[in-house]
């Protein structure tokens, strides 16, 4: 390989036909008489356009018939013109650089053109582990070399995270996989679980309990997930009335003081709001409004009178403190009742992460956005992660995922997209330049994920995520037996 041009962060880098390069792989440019190393990575693969080439090959066409007879080149050039013809030119981002063996993560100094040597550099030689680090690996898959990819756990801690790709590309996967990462790490995880795909976490892909089945607690709103107006706090309860069923402002108030006097006399439960608003002294208007939510509280069957029906998010909770999995089943749920779940379980997260009952917690959203409300989003990676609610969102549609949530994001996942549309909001994120996301993800390959951020040393790397041994549960009903494989997946 040498070294071509630099333009920027850019660096072009020419290969010839026997040198084995990928997109993704990192190449050092050594600079031996400075001792400073370059260290950039191929994000395209061009071919190298020397004049004269178009003609060259034009000329070498020889129809479909070959032409009979000897070709001549007593000096062997022809060898030399192929060689040349096959030559790539690589387009290169510089990433860091070394300086007498310690990676710095800028590169400033232009190696020399006539001696650089490039060679290729191992994913081991860049994350590099801090000391003390052992114990906190996780097995993300394997890169391109074949070698494992191991991350250390503590970067996701603290941390906003966004998984992102095409349908079927395999982003649920790797959600499982961080979800079981962290619970093997103890700690605890709440999953908003919108098609029923995490339920099978504790089964193996034969359906028997596997090592992390005692860990992974299901909830699903009506069976076993029901709550009292009592474990409902008032500002829970206005925030679902106001947000998720719109109840106006007045009414609010007129609820506020219901709420009070219910609290007072110890009587709150649903049977007894619902006699409250009836005799409750107010306008019809006011009463009306009031009625057509508790109606829809009321037929949302997530509110029960009896205590001993009633689950404990908190008992939960404790349960998964050290290590454990809260799998929200949203699925078949309303709309609504999406809303007043999670607008309830948030509610309780900062109550016991105020309270110090909880230390912290990783929440996994799928789909945020369709039952997550506007204001929410910023909440959660400004208030609530200063609390302690580190969420990773996992999407198809990423520009539901806002703008200012993309530069704040830590680390990112990013499997196949091939609309360029698609791609845009995500290579606005701050970890990484447009050119390299653009370049890279059109060409993954199933079940590869380009991860960039804090887990990987900020080094964009392509990894080939490892399969999991639990029950998919992500399957989509068919009505044909057998699927059509599309060229894609
Ligand atoms: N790295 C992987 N190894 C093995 N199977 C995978 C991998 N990634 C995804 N799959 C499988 O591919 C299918 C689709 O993956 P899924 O995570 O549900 O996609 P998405 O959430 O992006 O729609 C699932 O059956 C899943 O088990
Ligand atoms: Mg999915």
């Amino acid at each position: 390989m040498r070294l071509y041009k630099k333009e920027g962060a850019t660096v072009q880098i020419i290969s010839f036909p026997n040198e084995q390069v990928r997109k993704g792989d990192y190449l050092a440019i050594e600079d031996s008489k400075h001792g400073d190393n370059l260290i950039v990575q191929v994000i395209d693969m061009e071919y190298a356009n020397i004049p004269g080439i178009l003609e060259e090959l034009l000329r070498n066409y020889d129809g479909d018939s070959s032409i009979a007879g000897e070709d001549v080149d007593p000096f062997d050039v022809a060898a030399h013109i192929r060689y040349i013809q096959d030559a790539r030119l690589l387009i290169c981002k510089i990433r860091a650089s070394t300086h007498n063996g310690k990676l710095i993560p800028a590169g400033s100094h232009l190696p020399a053109r006539s001696y650089a040597r490039i060679r290729s550099v191992s994913v081991n030689e860049l994350l590099t582990r801090p000391d003390g680090a052992e114990g906190y690996e996780i097995r993300l898959g394997e890169t391109a070399e074949k070698t494992h990819l191991d991350v250390d756990v503590r970067a996701l801690d603290g941390a906003l995270n966004i998984i992102t790709g095409k349908k079927g590309t395999g982003k649920s996967h790797i959600a499982k996989l961080l979800v079981l990462s962290l619970i093997s790490h103890g700690a605890p995880v709440v999953i908003f679980d919108l098609n029923g795909e995490y339920i099978g976490l504790g089964q193996d892909t034969e359906g028997k309990p596997n090592e992390f089945s005692s860990k992974i607690h299901v909830l699903t709103p009506r069976q076993n997930f029901k709550v009292t107006l009592e474990q409902v706090k008032i500002h829970v309860l206005l925030n679902i009335l106001v947000n998720a069923l719109h109840l106006p402002g007045t009414s609010a108030r007129e609820f506020r003081r219901i709420w009070h006097s219910l609290e007072q006399n110890g009587t709150l439960t649903m049977g007894e709001l619902g006699e409250a608003i009836k005799n409750w002294r107010c306008n019809q208007h006011v009463r009306d409004a009031l009625f057509s939510r508790y109606y829809t509280l009321l037929n949302s069957r997530l509110f029960t009178d009896n205590p001993a029906l009633a689950t404990s998010l908190e008992n939960a909770l404790d349960r998964a403190r050290s290590g454990g999995a809260i799998v929200l089943n949203l699925r078949n749920e309303s709309t609504t009742n999406r809303h007043i779940v999670v607008e309830y379980v948030l509610g309780k997260l900062v109550e016991l992460l105020t309270t110090r009952r909880l230390r912290a917690i990783f929440l996994f959203a799928e789909e945020a956005h369709l039952y997550l409300r506007e204001t929410y989003w910023d909440d959660i990676v400004t208030r609530m992660r200063h609390f302690g609610v580190f969420t990773t969102f996992i999407t198809n549609q990423p520009d539901t995922i806002r703008e200012n949530i993309y530069r704040q994001v830590d680390n990112l996942f990013v499997l196949n997209f091939t609309n360029e549309h698609d791609i845009d909001p995500i290579s606005r994120a701050a970890r990484v330049d447009a050119h390299t996301v653009k370049s890279i993800v059109r060409d993954l390959l199933p079940h590869h994920c380009l991860v960039l951020g804090k887990v990987v040393n900020d080094f964009p790397m392509i990894v080939k995520i490892k399969s999991l041994d639990v029950q998919a549960m992500g399957q989509t009903r068919l009505f044909f037996p057998v699927r059509i494989c599309a060229l894609t997946p």
